[in-house]
């Protein structure tokens, strides 16, 4: 029946009956499918091996947890969580986000505000509706989150790209890139980071670059956006505290999302920053949702104030642990000479770098013919220069397969450099 109904939705769009274009806003009319998207259909419904995906595995959801806390969420705050609210949140929960913020980072949070949105995704929607004029400079990694690069664009900025290593952002190479800048008369708006294991670059960038980063705002009077929303997946090594933790002078926008430590599809996520750009931020909410899914923030606060989030996330880093570990093993064993990868330590992500020549988009399709899919790196950059990289999910697949699968992208790639 679903599938008849769908069919028939199909249909409908490839009947025209009207020239639709000529409807459509200037903006709308530059606005363009992700071809990822297109490439990813190729995937679907078939036994190819798909190491492209960007999912939190399902398994990781807290199942138990919920069945106690939703019936209660109705229970005891039904007349709240199934009413409207405010626009910036439902208050407890901004307030639990605030201690954990404290407790867990040692933000200072006596100079923070939060206001919740629907998933970080909108908060970076918003982030650039209310910083970015046309032709602002925005710096952002190269690669950066692909969907960034889309809400930040829509508002028409003049992207820098700052090249990763393996220590995260080249602060340095941002230095020189300011210097260069200010002698234009230019100036940089706004910094975007994900410096704790990137996506898609799987990196993280260290205390002393943070820190440099901050000393940079300050110099050259930019924002720091810092999306953080792998922070709590850490397998090994040492913790980092986010930048926002030594953010003096209220430069750092901290956007948090709990898609990866409780659930997606709840779409309730935070940004912490200073109370005078928060007001604005909200002001810039109220026009697209009214507010945030309130029996989702109901949900999250009645989640942290049982302590279930401490609970549940070494839960979360026992199952991906060794997922990372896999896939690592994998590619040591099958890669050939020449193809360079990340290693992470934490997040979802694996960064590949294979010889200069090959184009990843190119060998999309040999590869799904072998049984195995990636996303290819081009639209992960700025300007879509580079060719020869890919992005690698260890999350979501069974160990068995993420071994098949690296196994098969490393016959395909020794094809490549054959040829
Ligand atoms: C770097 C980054 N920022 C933001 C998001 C959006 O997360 P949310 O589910 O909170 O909208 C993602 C999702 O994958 C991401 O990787």
């Amino acid at each position: 029946m679903e599938e008849k109904l769908a069919k028939k939705m199909e249909e409908k769009l490839e009947a025209p009956t009207l020239n639709y274009e000529a409807y459509f806003s200037e903006k709308a009319l530059g606005m363009k499918a992700s071809e990822i998207r297109e490439l990813l259909k190729l995937v679907e419904s078939s036994d190819i091996i798909s190491l492209a995906g960007g999912l939190p595995n399902p398994e990781t959801f807290p199942y138990d947890v919920l069945e106690e806390i939703l019936p209660r969420v109705i229970a005891e705050h039904g007349a709240q969580a199934l009413q409207y609210g405010t626009t910036k949140g439902y208050t407890p929960l901004r307030l639990e986000i605030a201690e954990l913020l404290r407790r867990r980072y040692g933000i200072p949070i006596s100079k923070v505000d939060i206001m919740i949105t629907s998933g970080s995704q909108q908060g970076l929607d918003l982030i650039g509706r209310v910083f970015i004029n046309p032709g602002d400079i925005v710096v952002v990694e190269a690669p950066t989150y692909l969907a960034a690069l889309q809400s930040f664009g829509y508002y028409d900025p003049k992207f820098v790209q700052i090249p990763l290593d393996d220590e995260g952002m080249r602060v340095d190479l941002l230095e020189e890139k300011l210097r260069a800048l200010k002698a234009e008369g230019k100036k940089v708006k706004l910094v975007y980071t994900i410096p704790t294991f990137q996506n898609p670059g799987g990196v993280t960038m260290s205390k002393e670059r943070r820190k440099r980063l901050l000393e940079l705002a300050s110099e050259y009077d930019f924002i720091i956006i810092e999306d953080g929303p792998y922070n709590e997946l850490r397998y090994r090594g040492e913790e980092i505290p986010p930048i926002k933790r030594w953010d003096a002078e209220g430069r750092v926008l901290y956007l948090g999302t709990f898609s990866k430590i409780l659930a997606p599809g709840l779409r309730v996520a935070w940004v912490a920053g200073e109370p005078h750009f928060i007001r604005k931020l909200e002001i810039a909410k109220q026009g697209i949702d009214l507010c945030t899914n309130v029996l989702g923030q109901v949900i999250a606060a009645e989640f942290l104030k049982g302590g279930h989030l401490e609970r549940h996330i070494p839960r979360i880093r026992a199952f991906y642990k060794p997922k990372l570990e896999t896939m690592l093993e994998a590619l040591d064993k099958y890669m050939p000479e020449g193809v360079r990868w990340t290693k992470p330590e934490g997040g979802m992500f694996v960064w590949m770098t294979l010889p200069e020549g090959i184009d990843t988009k190119a060998m999309f399709e040999k590869a799904v013919s072998k049984g195995v899919a990636y996303v290819p790196g081009e639209a992960f950059f700025a300007d879509r220069s580079v060719k020869n990289t890919l992005r690698l999910n260890f999350t979501y697949v069974e160990d068995e397969k993420i071994v098949e699968g690296i196994r098969r992208l490393a016959e395909v790639i020794k094809e490549e450099m054959k040829a």
